[in-house]
């Protein structure tokens, strides 16, 4: 059944491919994150590896929470690993081995980017849109990305 929410179709799609672009980016970060939950060693290993726990659930929680958004737009969603690699703007970390502060800086970086991007999205629908919902739920994810940033920076002053 049609979706009649009060946006039109040129602004329902455009919400859809930045929420497409911001899951991919999500998945990456949660994969990467989790990749970091399984490999940190060190002093704070038992630290770390709760803190790369606790973010890698929020961000699960978001990938959901993005993928159903898109549901409420009235569009399918995807979910293939090789759409969220080619839609995302993240790149995988490959590295085998890799300092604790390095994975700290790397999701640290990614997570800012992600700030970065969200608020630029936002810029766009808040002037040219009417799709409100999205705005307050980017909104939302921007503070998120942004506790978790400063989480992270903590660790690298
Ligand atoms: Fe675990």
């Amino acid at each position: 059944m049609k979706t009649n929410i009060g946006i039109t179709e040129k602004n329902t799609k455009q919400s859809v491919t930045i929420l497409e672009v911001l899951l991919a980016n999500e998945m990456l970060l949660y994969v990467k994150t989790r990749k970091a939950h399984w490999n940190i060693t060190g002093e704070s290993f038992m630290e770390l590896h709760k803190l790369f726990q606790l973010q890698y659930t929020e961000l699960e929680a978001s990938v959901d929470e993005i993928a159903e958004r898109i549901g409420k737009l009235g569009h399918k969603t995807i979910g293939t690993m090789s759409e969220f690699l080619k839609l995302a703007t993240l790149k995988e970390h490959s590295a085998k081995d890799y300092s604790t502060k390095e994975v700290l800086k790397e999701l640290l970086k990614d997570h800012e980017t992600v700030v970065v991007e969200l608020r630029e999205s936002l810029e766009l629908y808040a002037e040219k849109n009417n799709d409100l919902g999205t705005v307050d739920f980017l909104t939302g994810l921007i503070q998120q990305h942004e506790t978790t940033a400063w989480i992270l920076r903590r660790y690298l002053n």
